[in-house]
């Protein structure tokens, strides 16, 4: 939600923060706009609706923005709509902080009252500009400088936020303050950058500063100074990115999300092999994610919370895990899960799922689980995520950084990761043999070169894409395992492509749904699992009936489905434990080329962001 980027150095600031806006277009992309600081101290802001390019057709057409330290943003709506006006950065009433924002300012209304009772009046419909006005107020109140300004709006202040400002009295400095939103600092010699996320800023530095919660920072030229809430100063040391700026890169492909979708293998091989040890005589070590046998023999039951395609992977987890380690499972949306007074058991497991880390329901639920005193375990893509540093232990997927913001490849990891845990809890609580430990741990190994096979045959899918492009309404069904991918299937055609979409475990269609059914409706089957390919056969039949359209996705040893269906996506054959792997990247495919054949920018979704810092 929502992208920051800062520069303060020698170079043009309105470059930096141009090149730094479009690697974080991803987060959003409602309105751009850029703050720069000119030799002469003045600030101009250039502020447009639309895409970053509707900014950057405003700088060149105001004959340019000249300049050595500035802010930028590009937003996505929470308050007030998208258009020039709303758009970032705002400048405060009395024109001396200038600044933008990340999160939301859940008591906006009320600090709105305060200001205009102190004779502020507003110019926009956000909440951002009530935190920014707030920071002049007692800039002007109290006189105590910039970082005591902030800290007493942060006590004010409720919700989240990532805020970076310019002060008009401090010409070599931008301030930043953090509350549950994401912000990073890095430092060059004698730059600053300021980002949402570590690949608005590695082209230029790799030495990057994670900002903790309720921390003030205060960046100059090549250095940053960090402040607590109490104005106490904190000491931090920079952390070395080191993963490849080129994963940020679409390294020829035409869009991330067809890029990052042939990363899958890599990724789960990555994923996987972080913690398969043993040349001969394989074995899994979950030691680096702080998870021992005795932990695992522990475990009375487990809590999975996440959101979107990561809560996807929980119900997709949840049959993996109760089959092989029989311990109970529930997964739960997380943004229900915050606000119903979850009764946990002190034995139990809570595991948060989420590529960014960063998402505000996802957060909410870890700490609400923390309060109530359980074990708690992040799997988490994004190393330093407020996820991965609020966890007690974390499982790292090695996705890379996702730009595309339909996920794949971490969804991916995500499954990888959590297969390994299955696997490794069923063999500490002797649901499973030694032999059937290591047959399993093999097969797992098999995933990558199967997928890698899955692509190498996706033009058949290209070419059904271009032709059902005009579908209106498409069903995914499936049973177990394969209703949980029948989720992610559906979910991935309605984010990318605009199509209506629904998934339905197989059975419940009849229970109302198949009233939708007419000529011509597409119906995507997934039949994966041997105990239930029968019965979801004949559900998918029960459609055809009424004049559907089918395709099922099945493995390679069940070709014989292609009697009974009008097209077939055969997969290689898996451990039926482990599909969800293999069948999910022809459903992605799909939701990538309908979305391409139909014109839509399919990595950056109409409505949509990354990471979803708000609730
Ligand atoms: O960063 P997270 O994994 O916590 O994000 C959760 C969801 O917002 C995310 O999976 C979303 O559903 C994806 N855009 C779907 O492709």
């Amino acid at each position: 939600m929502c992208g920051i980027v800062g520069y303060i150095g020698e170079g043009s600031a309105c470059d930096v923060l141009i090149d730094g806006l479009s690697r974080l277009e991803y987060r959003g992309y409602d309105s751009a706009g850029i703050a720069v600081r000119n030799s002469d101290g003045v600030i101009k802001v250039v502020r447009a609706k639309g895409r970053l390019k509707a900014l950057e057709d405003k700088i060149a057409s105001s004959g340019g923005v000249e300049g050595t330290s500035g802010i930028g943003h590009t937003r996505w709506a929470t308050h007030g709509e998208p258009s020039e006006y709303n758009a970032h950065p705002h400048t405060s009433y009395g024109g001396t902080v200038t600044g933008v924002h990340n999160g939301i300012i859940e008591n906006y209304l009320e600090l709105r009252e305060k200001l205009t009772r102190h004779g502020f009046s507003f110019r926009s419909d956000t909440d951002t500009e009530t935190a920014i006005d707030l920071v002049e107020y007692y800039l002007m109140k109290y006189r105590g400088g910039p970082a005591d300004a902030i800290a007493k709006a942060m006590v004010r202040i409720r919700g989240s936020y990532a805020l970076a400002l310019m002060f008009s009295d401090e010409p070599d400095r931008i301030w930043v303050a953090r509350k549950d939103s994401p912000i990073i600092i890095g430092t060059a010699d004698g730059e600053s950058y300021i980002a949402s996320d570590v690949p608005a800023i590695l082209k230029y530095t790799r030495d990057v500063y994670y900002i903790g919660n309720l921390e003030i920072a205060c960046i100059e030229a090549g250095k940053a100074v960090f402040y607590n809430i109490d104005g106490e100063l904190i000491e931090k040391e920079p952390v070395h990115i080191t993963w490849d700026a080129d994963s940020a890169e679409k390294g020829g492909f035409e869009h991330f999300m067809i890029k990052e979708i042939h990363e899958e293998s890599r990724v789960v091989n990555d994923t996987l092999n972080s913690v398969i040890k043993g040349e001969n005589g394989k074995y899994i070590d979950l030691s680096a994610a702080g998870i021992s046998d005795s932990y695992i023999k522990n475990i009375s039951r487990i809590t999975i919370a996440a959101c979107g395609s990561a809560y996807h992977v929980g119900i997709n987890l949840q049959y993996v895990m109760e089959d092989l380690a029989r311990i109970p499972v529930r997964v739960e949306f997380a943004s229900e899960f915050r606000y119903r007074k979850p009764v946990l058991d002190s034995d139990e497991l809570f595991i948060v799922i989420s590529q960014s880390g960063e998402t505000a329901d996802s957060l909410a639920a870890l700490r609400e689980a923390k309060k109530q005193g359980v074990n708690t375990l992040g799997i988490v893509n994004v190393v330093g995520s407020s996820i991965a540093r609020e966890a007690d232990s974390v499982f790292y997927t090695l996705a890379g950084p996702e730009i595309a913001v339909a996920t794949t490849k971490a969804y991916a990891a995500q499954l990888a990761a959590g297969y390994v845990l299955s696997i490794q809890f069923a063999k500490v609580r002797g649901t499973i043999n030694e032999d059937e430990y290591v047959r399993l741990i093999s097969e797992l190994q098999t995933i990558p070169e199967k997928i890698q096979s899955i692509l190498r045959n996706k033009d058949r899918i290209q070419y059904f894409a271009a032709k059902y492009s005009n579908a209106h309404d498409v069903f995914f069904i499936g049973r177990g395992i394969d209703y949980a991918m029948a989720l992610e299937g559906s979910l991935k055609m309605k984010e990318v492509s605009y199509i209506h979409s629904e998934a339905y475990a197989a059975a419940e269609l009849k229970h109302g749904t198949i009233s939708l059914i007419e000529d011509g409706t597409l119906v995507i089957g997934i039949l994966t699992q041997p105990g239930l390919f029968e019965k979801t056969l004949s559900n998918l039949v029960e459609c055809k009936s009424r004049g559907a359209f089918l395709m099922a996705i099945a493995p390679e040893s069940r070709e014989d489905i292609s009697a009974y269906v009008d097209l077939v996506e055969l997969i290689p054959d898996i451990d039926s434990h482990f599909t969800g792997s293999l069948d999910v990247v022809p459903m992605q495919l799909l939701g990538y080329y309908l979305g391409v054949a139909r014109g839509f920018d399919v990595d950056k979704p109409r409505n949509l962001a990354k990471s979803v810092t708000v609730e």
